[in-house]
């Protein structure tokens, strides 16, 4: 009789542990994970459509750097944050990504693909002037919106 008291200590520590490392009050970290991947895609792929729409002045380093950034997070390994059981409908308040995407038959892996060729194709092409870096971008911007119309559960 002991025992007992201690083994339910140590539940409860893991319990704590559990809690923190599902991040507390900042929500499940695999969701934060794959979001923030995507805030890199966001912010790298604006700066190049600033310049294309001509906000900002072409600067053939500057849509270098930006298109090198989108290729090379786009090389990532993503398989540890797309995590089943972290659907919209599993985490509502937490994630837009539909269930469709681990389902049988999603196509979210070959966009994936083609959004990095497409990346690497850019970055071979971004510090060539402002009207190569531009043509470059159509497909990159594609595969962005061909995965979020199926795959990304729209606002609400
Ligand atoms: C292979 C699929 C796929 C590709 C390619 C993709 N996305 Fe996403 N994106 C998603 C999914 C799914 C979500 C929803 C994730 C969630 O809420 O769990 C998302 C979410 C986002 C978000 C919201 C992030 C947040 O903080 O809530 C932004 C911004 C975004 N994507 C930008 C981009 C841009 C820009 C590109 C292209 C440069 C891109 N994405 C390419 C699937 C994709």
């Amino acid at each position: 009789m002991i025992r007992k008291p201690l083994a339910l200590g140590l539940v409860a520590v893991l319990a704590l542990s559990g809690a923190a490392y599902s991040g507390g009050h900042g929500g499940n970290p695999a969701v934060k994970a794959r979001k923030a991947h995507m805030q890199l895609y966001s912010f790298n792929l604006g700066t190049l459509g600033a310049m294309a729409k001509g906000e900002v002045e072409y600067d053939a380093e500057t849509a270098s750097t930006a298109a090198n950034n989108l290729a090379a997070v786009s090389q990532l390994s993503q398989r540890g944050y797309w995590l089943p059981g972290t659907s919209s409908d599993d985490l509502p308040d937490e994630s837009r990504a539909l269930p469709a995407l681990w389902q049988e038959g999603s196509k979210a892996g070959e966009i994936g693909g083609k959004f990095a060729e497409a990346a690497a194709a850019l970055a071979a092409v971004a510090g060539d002037g402002k009207d190569a870096m531009a043509a470059a971008m159509g497909p990159v911007g594609k595969a962005c919106g061909d995965c979020h119309e199926a795959y990304r559960k729209p606002r609400n």
